[in-house]
């Protein structure tokens, strides 16, 4: 993509933001307006499919009110490329939570807003899928999320590969055929927390291993079978957020079991 085109005759772009695994973005500004977007673009075949079901779920938000996800301007090809123009957003969760002073309530306001945001996505029929820092923007104490590529509309759709990260993922996507459900992108939001609270710490962060069924096998065991306490037994302000994940799972495994 050259530098020098204006998109939409009024975005030039300034320089490139994240050359990612499905997609490139760049910043850009409208040449009479003091007005900054992030414009992304796909690159090749596997990268288009996931940028145009990201305009597709786009498209099918503009019918409900959910704030807080990222504000789509306009969407379009060109060149063959397909792109979507959006609000640029300054900061990350990540930065956000280094400078922030970290005490309960600042925690649960985030922690809060996350819940909030997700639970209406799921309400219209949503699943985000690729929960992880990267995808969690901030602007003036408000959390924005990005990045619904891998997000469906579709409960039954059947995963034989991981969605979305391994880091991130829940346990449960590191079982053979799972279907993915909200309780899959609630356990990221906590992976999230642990992660960003312990000094980017997770028990499963160094794990090298090539065959990928090993893999899956080793992280469902860290991940389901850890005792986050004793793990983060060093970080105090998680021990209110372990003990309500925990919380969660063991309701999820009742209401399971219930239905046996
Ligand atoms: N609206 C935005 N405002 C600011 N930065 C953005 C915006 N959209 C994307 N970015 C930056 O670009 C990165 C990549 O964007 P996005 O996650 O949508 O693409 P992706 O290719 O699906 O990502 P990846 O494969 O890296 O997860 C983001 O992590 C973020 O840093
Ligand atoms: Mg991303």
């Amino acid at each position: 993509m050259s530098h020098d085109i204006l998109i939409e005759n009024k975005y030039k772009i300034i320089n490139i933001i994240n050359s990612g695994s499905y997609s490139k973005v760049f910043k850009a500004q409208h040449i009479n307006k003091n007005i900054y977007v992030a414009i992304k673009f796909d690159y090749d075949e596997l990268s288009k499919k996931i940028l145009e079901n990201e305009i597709r779920i786009y498209i099918k938000l503009l019918k409900y009110k959910i704030g807080n996800i990222v504000n789509i301007k306009s969407f379009g090809i060109i060149d063959k490329y397909n792109y979507i123009v959006m609000n640029m957003i300054p900061n990350t969760l990540e930065r956000y939570v280094d400078d922030m002073i970290i005490n309960s309530k600042n925690i649960n306001n985030l922690l809060n807003q996350l819940f909030d945001i997700i639970n209406k996505l799921h309400s219209v029929g949503i699943y985000h899928r690729d929960l992880k820092p990267d995808n969690i923007l901030m602007n003036n104490d408000k959390i924005y999320l990005i990045d619904l590529g891998l997000s469906t509309d579709d409960p039954q759709n059947i995963n034989k590969n991981i969605v979305g990260s391994w880091l991130f993922s829940s346990y449960k996507c590191h079982k053979k055929n799972y279907n993915y459900g909200k309780i899959d992108d609630i356990i990221s939001i906590y992976y999230i927390f642990f992660y960003l609270l312990s000094n980017k710490k997770l028990p499963w962060n160094n794990i090298f291993i090539d065959d990928l069924n090993t893999k899956h096998q080793i992280f469902y065991n860290l991940k389901y079978n850890t005792n986050f306490y004793k793990f983060y037994e060093d970080y105090p302000e998680l021990k209110n957020i372990i003990k309500k994940y925990n919380k969660y799972i063991n309701y999820y495994h009742t209401q399971q079991s219930n239905q046996l």
